[in-house]
């Protein structure tokens, strides 16, 4: 005898499918990931492994806010490509307020108010070393290395920043830049922390946009080991008593454990990172044609809502948008 409940019928129409639809992807959840250039045109280049991504210059780059606000995206998340002659080994270039990011930072807060701008800080886009802290004899100094980032932090607020995200790892940063934002009177900028970002491979594809990778060696020892849950857990400790406003996990689909683990602990939002790698498996399957490409970034988008994250960052931002307007 077949049981009485028979779960088949809450699935008979898409009217009841859609009623009882437990979690739902809204444009206002995304956060949309912009890469920078020099340069005076409107010309933009295609990141290779990213199609549909490009690697903006200014001009180009309010062109895209702007068709991006009109499409009910709000945030927008800004990282620089630095030219190589421009880096060091202190990450200078971070807080030249002439200096590419910031110039940005200005005038997409003049042109689009309405815009809210996350931050990208680290030291790697500036760095000569490719890496997200000070290089010394191989290793990567922790406290020297928060000096640089309150330095960045306090000058990407003074540019309009409305939140800061720190992606570098270093112990204690969350709380050393809000001291620093709060000691400068910057009391209502927001922090995005990091909190769980893993030594990823699926960083690939962002690296060669940005010429980011490091010159020697790798990220293992300031970001996460993949096999770990329960450091996820001290990390996120840290940056909620440290004062962080929102909690990330990065990369987000092999981690889905990760974010779930976050929101039951947690009461401020979780973000996922959904990164580049992430964006480039689901399009190159897409264009060989062995996956449906549209409908494959829906369901992605619906398992970090699923796991219970808040907000997405996804370069997937704007054809969501545009999918959702036809
Ligand atoms: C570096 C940074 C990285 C990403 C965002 N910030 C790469 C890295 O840690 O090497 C990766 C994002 C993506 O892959 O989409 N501070």
């Amino acid at each position: 005898m077949l049981n009485i409940r028979r779960p088949r019928r809450n699935r008979k129409s898409a009217a009841i499918r859609d009623m009882v639809a437990e979690n739902s992807v809204s444009v206002n959840d995304l956060i949309y990931p912009l890469f920078l250039i020099e340069g005076d045109g409107e010309e933009k280049v295609e990141v290779s492994s990213m199609p549909g991504i490009f690697r903006h210059t200014l001009r180009s780059l309010l062109k895209e806010i702007e068709e991006s606000l009109a499409l009910g995206i709000r945030t927008f998340c800004l990282f620089p490509a630095i030219d190589d002659a421009k880096k060091d080994k202190m990450a200078t270039e971070s807080w030249n307020h002439e200096g590419l990011y910031l110039t940005a930072i200005r005038e997409m807060k003049t042109k689009f108010p309405e815009a809210c701008i996350m931050t990208d800080v680290a030291m790697d886009p500036y760095s000569s070393d490719g890496h997200d802290g000070i290089v010394k004899d191989g290793e990567i100094l922790n406290d020297e290395t928060l000096e640089v980032l309150g330095k960045m932090a306090v000058a990407q607020a003074e540019a309009g920043a409305d939140i800061i995200g720190p992606s570098d790892m270093m112990d204690g940063r969350i709380g050393y830049i809000r001291e620093a934002l709060d000691e400068n009177g910057f009391t209502n900028v927001s922090i995005m922390s990091y909190t769980a970002k893993y030594a990823s491979a699926f960083y690939g594809p962002f690296r060669d946009a940005l010429d980011s990778a490091p010159k020697s060696g790798d990220k293992k020892t300031y970001q996460m080991d993949p096999a770990n849950v329960t450091e996820a857990m001290i990390e996120a400790e840290l940056d909620y008593q440290e004062g962080a406003d929102f909690m990330m996990v990065k990369p987000g689909l092999p981690y889905l454990d990760v974010i779930r683990a976050l929101k039951e602990s947690f009461d401020i939002p979780i973000t996922a990172y959904n990164v580049s790698g992430e964006y480039a498996m689901i399009k190159a399957a897409a264009e060989k044609g062995w996956l449906d490409g549209e409908k494959c970034m829906v369901e992605m988008l619906l398992s970090f809502k699923r796991a219970g994250a808040d907000a997405i960052l996804t370069y997937f931002a704007k054809e969501f948008a545009q999918l959702q307007q036809k």
